[in-house]
């Protein structure tokens, strides 16, 4: 028996790694964060002095990540270790996610990360956060989201984050690199990001969190 996949894919920002937490709680199935595996390859390569153009190291360093995620708070976020040293921080900032784009953008990387991922889908279920989730990884998910909002908003909302941390922003610098973002994940040659031709799409833009939450459960219980 395969396990279910719920697959939501979407832009940076579009409120997907929230969602994701929040389904995954309330179904109690486990959590894929793609992007983290993207993010821990482009961490890696720094710490081994691996250019980003590199391709084939680039490739080695992807397939032979020594990683663990541990889920140890109860709101369900996980703790990275990246070869013995925790990264849970360190990799969700600005740099790393401009340096996963890159990385990312290269064929061989994401081949090597593909069993990875298709490995975390285990029973009861499992709730894949990326871009290419319903299109390339899970392409039999059993439901399939594509979350959007624009990049206004998309940047608004992360210009909050960081506020709310304590950390200093500018929302000007933000909405650039959102835009140059998504340019490189919705133009590149393999696996861009786009939605699923069976997927429910959802603009969040106008959304609250718990709104979005209640569309996808709705959808889920529907399928399920
Ligand atoms: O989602 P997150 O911002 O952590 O992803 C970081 C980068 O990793 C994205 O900008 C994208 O280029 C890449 N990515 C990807 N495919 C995925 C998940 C992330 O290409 N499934």
């Amino acid at each position: 028996l395969l396990p279910p996949v719920i697959t939501v894919d979407g832009p940076s920002g579009s409120g997907k790694g929230t969602i994701c937490r929040l389904l995954a709680n309330a179904l109690g199935w486990s959590l894929l964060d793609s992007g983290a595996l993207y993010r821990l390859t482009a961490v890696a390569a720094r710490h081994h002095g691996v250019s980003l153009d590199d391709v084939e190291s680039l490739q080695v360093m992807a397939a032979h990540l020594d990683v663990q995620f541990l889920s140890e708070s109860a709101d369900g976020e996980l703790k990275i270790i990246l070869e013995g040293e925790e990264v849970t921080q360190t990799i969700r900032t600005e740099n790393v996610g401009a340096d996963a784009s890159v990385v990312a953008a290269l064929g061989p990387v994401r081949q090597a990360l593909l069993q990875r991922q298709r490995d975390f889908a285990q029973l009861p279920g499992l709730i894949a956060d990326g871009r290419d989730m319903g299109t390339v990884v899970f392409p039999e998910a059993c439901l399939k989201i594509y979350l959007d909002a624009s990049a206004e908003e998309r940047a608004s909302r992360r210009y909050n984050q960081l506020i709310s941390k304590g950390l200093s922003a500018s929302l000007e610098d933000i909405l650039i690199d959102i835009k140059s973002r998504d340019d490189r994940d919705m133009n590149r040659t393999v696996a861009p990001l786009k939605p699923a031709p069976n997927a429910v799409i959802l603009d969040t833009t106008k959304m609250t969190i718990e709104e979005v939450l209640e569309v996808v459960l709705d959808e889920a219980k529907h399928k399920g």
